[in-house]
């Protein structure tokens, strides 16, 4: 509904009944902030070539500015700018703007600061896997700052895509599988990126991307077809959108993805149904980069003018990088395919986010006004997330921690030991390789005379084939107590348009690994990678495991203090690891079916008697070779101390239907290390008119424990945590019966049981 027309109903004082979707709209509409008169005032100034101008995006010129785009800024022509981050030349466009156009609109700046501007944070789903919000929102909130300085004022961040396939290259960017997680996550991103004020210095508008269902792409190819029932669509993967329209986040961005066969950014039931009636979204939609123009190339559309067409009816406000908004939407207008009103409304968000931004009023960049990049918080913030984002896989008789005093010397092998470029990980345009610190470095460091470190990269790459560096690698080992292998992926290996059909160690790794494990020695692997991998050929060969993720710049310090604990390893998996590759999508919150497996149904392929009457195989959903279990669940981490969870208790075992139940249980630390536990709280519809997922998470706490300390942990689950979209597509809560566990897995046992009565 255009904001004329709700002045309109407002004014005339008109008791309208509407559907509840336009009732929602009303309100919200009603009720937006101060800035409509300013954006009305200029709507009435603007020719209609100004108006497409605003919802034109393009590329970063570069410096000098082009004289076609100095032009086409002066004519008001564009609207905003991506990938510009020379502060002089952001200034100097929009000095252009503001000086030398008609109506001195400023521009928005956009960049993808992913995780991280100069000073690198880990990777999302590294983040993720610290299930902290403060500090994932304490890193959105330095990268907010470090980005600001260069003028950028919009990022397209954070990703919210849930994803369930670690092929995807992408799944690096994700907050991982698990809609309750990523949308805690996600909003405590949208809050350290916007602030409570989006006018403020060093505070950007945010994007939640990729709108939607990007994260199911078939077979984990990038870009590929997506294919999500509307109730899977409505109960896991828009929660996340949801949480961050909620959130107020200010901007969306429609993704590549073909969903059910209507691209997304040519969608009208996600970007006008979902978004704007029913969550009732006032801020404003970008596409992803060309998508509008690729319209045509899914064959959704004939043409670019079909595609502006298509996009523009779908409620796509802003045309990222290609111009068929600017090439064709005048000619729509004029043959009456799309309405003034139409455009007027698109434009109206895009000049709202810019009144918020303030940059009316302070539309040039002084970096003297915000705190120096990579700054001494700014690092410390790094390695805190980091260090808390690494999860111990494996620790075989406490290999982990080394004693530093029973050192003589160390080995430390591998691609990825000292390399300050690849432990930065994918999107980072900006991330600094020469602030990095190094795991070698600091081992070096910390090493200092008391014992020696042995160095051997041994691969070039961790795609390396040759092997004639690991004889020397092996003698190393030999020559130390101890071995740390650092492994993984460069970070080319993941990220947009880099997925794998195999996710296997890369390279030659796990021949080193073993040869290393041939030595006697003990092994200490680290892998940073931009994903879930398959690690079933090099676990008989470690006598530890950490996943590092991709951890940025401060991957040494968090690493050298976890090996020599200084600090436990606290992180927990943010997704799912399959054994194998063929088991995926493989995730915990999954469906029961009719015919689960357990340990007593399956038989293993090796196990199977030859010639066995088919009848008697067990008839359970599994695969023969890989089981029915992956190879760690989500939520998974080992630590340094050993947690114990007891006397879990409900206020209430049996509620009405709008009532909460406060669920409690006793976590205790019984080892003798003072360490974080991330307590997860998961819940069971039992019956429901869809069927429920096995588990489903619903709480989560991270809490330090010294050792034989005991804590009372407290969740509420209220009627909103347990409602579902049923069979036709609404939001209900059910009679029934509940499980509800405390746990430090999804594979939690500690188990209560509480019924939700009828009215
Ligand atoms: C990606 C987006 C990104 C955009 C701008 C696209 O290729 O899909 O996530 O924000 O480029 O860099």
């Amino acid at each position: 509904m255009s904001p004329h027309l709700v002045r309109l109903i407002l004014a005339a004082g008109v008791l309208v009944f509407l559907m509840t979707a336009d009732v929602f709209a009303l309100d919200n509409a009603a009720s937006t902030d101060s800035f409509q008169t300013q954006v009305d005032d200029i709507l009435e100034q603007m020719t209609l070539a100004e108006k497409i101008g605003q919802m034109t995006q393009v590329n970063a010129p570069g410096s000098p500015v082009p004289e076609d785009l100095r032009a086409a800024l002066k004519q008001g022509a564009i609207g905003s700018i991506l990938n510009e981050v020379n502060v002089e030349t952001v200034n100097q466009l929009q000095r252009i703007v503001v000086e030398e156009s008609r109506l001195g609109i400023p521009l928005l700046m956009g960049r993808d600061v992913i995780h991280g501007f100069k000073t690198v944070l880990p990777i999302p789903l590294g983040q993720a896997a610290t299930w902290n919000p403060d500090l994932v929102r304490e890193g959105a909130r330095i990268s907010a700052l470090e980005a600001a300085a260069s003028g950028i004022n919009w990022t397209f961040a954070p990703m919210i895509d849930v994803t369930r396939d670690p092929r995807w290259g992408r799944i690096a960017e994700s907050l991982g599988e698990d809609p309750f997680l990523a949308s805690v996550l996600g909003v405590a991103m949208v809050e350290g990126f916007q602030g409570d004020n989006l006018a403020a210095t060093g505070t950007i508008a945010a994007c939640a991307k990729h709108f939607a269902g990007y994260g199911a792409s078939e077979s984990g190819r990038d870009y590929n077809t997506v294919n999500i029932p509307e109730n899977e669509l409505r109960n896991v993967y828009l929660p996340p959108f949801k949480a961050a329209v909620e959130s107020g986040v200010a901007t969306i961005m429609a993704s590549f993805s073909d969903l059910n066969g209507v691209p997304a950014t040519g969608n009208p039931f996600l970007m006008r149904q979902v978004l704007r009636r029913e969550w009732g979204f006032e801020g404003f939609v970008v596409s992803d980069w060309a998508s509008i123009e690729q319209l045509s190339v899914h064959g959704f559309t004939a043409d670019d003018k079909g595609s502006a067409l298509e996009a523009l009816k779908a409620g796509v406000n802003m045309e990222m990088a290609t111009t068929t908004y600017a090439d064709h939407l005048a000619a729509l207008l004029e043959e009456g395919q799309i309405s003034m009103q139409q455009i007027d409304e698109m434009v109206a968000g895009i000049l709202q986010l810019k009144f918020q931004l303030g940059l009316f009023e302070q539309p040039y960049t002084d970096p003297r006004a915000l705190p120096a990049v990579s700054n001494e918080d700014h690092l410390e913030i790094a390695r805190k997330a980091a260090l808390q984002s690494m999860v111990l896989l494996e620790n075989r008789e406490n290999a982990l921690p080394l004693v530093k005093e029973n050192l003589r010397s160390l080995a430390v092998i591998g691609p990825m030991a000292d390399d300050a470029y690849e432990q930065l990980g994918t999107w980072i345009f900006d991330g600094d390789p020469a602030i990095s610190q190094t795991p070698l470095q600091v081992l070096r460091e910390r090493a200092g005379d008391q014992f020696t470190i042995n160095h051997v990269r041994a691969m070039e790459t961790t795609r390396s084939r040759a092997t004639d560096a690991f004889a020397e690698a092996v003698k190393a080992a030999e020559n130390s107590d101890a071995v740390v292998v650092f492994l993984g992926e460069e970070a080319i290996l993941s990220g947009e348009a880099h997925s794998r059909a195999n996710i296997d160690l890369p390279g030659n790794q796990a021949d080193l690994v073993r040869l290393l494990h041939g030595t006697g020695k003990p092994v200490i692997a680290v892998v940073m990678a931009g994903r879930p991998l398959t690690l079933g050929n090099v676990l008989d060969y470690v006598d530890a495991l950490l996943f590092a993720w991709h951890p940025g710049t401060m991957a040494g310090p968090a690493i050298a203090d976890i090996l020599f604990g200084v600090e436990s390893p606290s992180g927990k998996l943010p997704v799912t690891f399959p054994r194998m590759v063929g088991q995926v999508p493989i995730y915990y919150a999954h469906k029961q079916g009719g015919k689960p497996a357990t340990a007593e149904t399956f038989t293993h392929i090796d196990d199977i008697p030859v010639r066995m009457p088919q009848s008697s195989s067990g008839f359970v959903s599994s695969h023969l070779d890989a089981g029915f279990t992956p190879q760690y669940v989500f939520g998974y981490g080992l630590s340094y101390t050993e947690f114990s969870y007891s006397e879990i208790g409900l206020s209430s075992n049996s509620l009405a239907l709008d009532e909460s139940v406060t669920v409690k249980a006793v976590v205790s630390n019984t080892g003798d290390v003072e360490a974080d536990e991330i307590v997860q709280l998961y819940v069971r519809d039992l019956v429901g008119n869809v069927t429920r997922p096995v588990k489903e998470l619903k709480g989560f706490q991270r809490l330090r424990l010294k050792p034989g300390e005991s804590r009372t942990v407290e969740f509420v689950i209220g009627p909103d945590d347990i409602a579902f979209y049923g069979r036709d597509m609404k939001l209900i809560n059910e009679p029934g019966d509940f499980h509800v566990w405390i746990g430090g897995s999804s594979k939690a046992e500690l188990r209560a049981e509480f019924t939700v009565n009828p009215k």
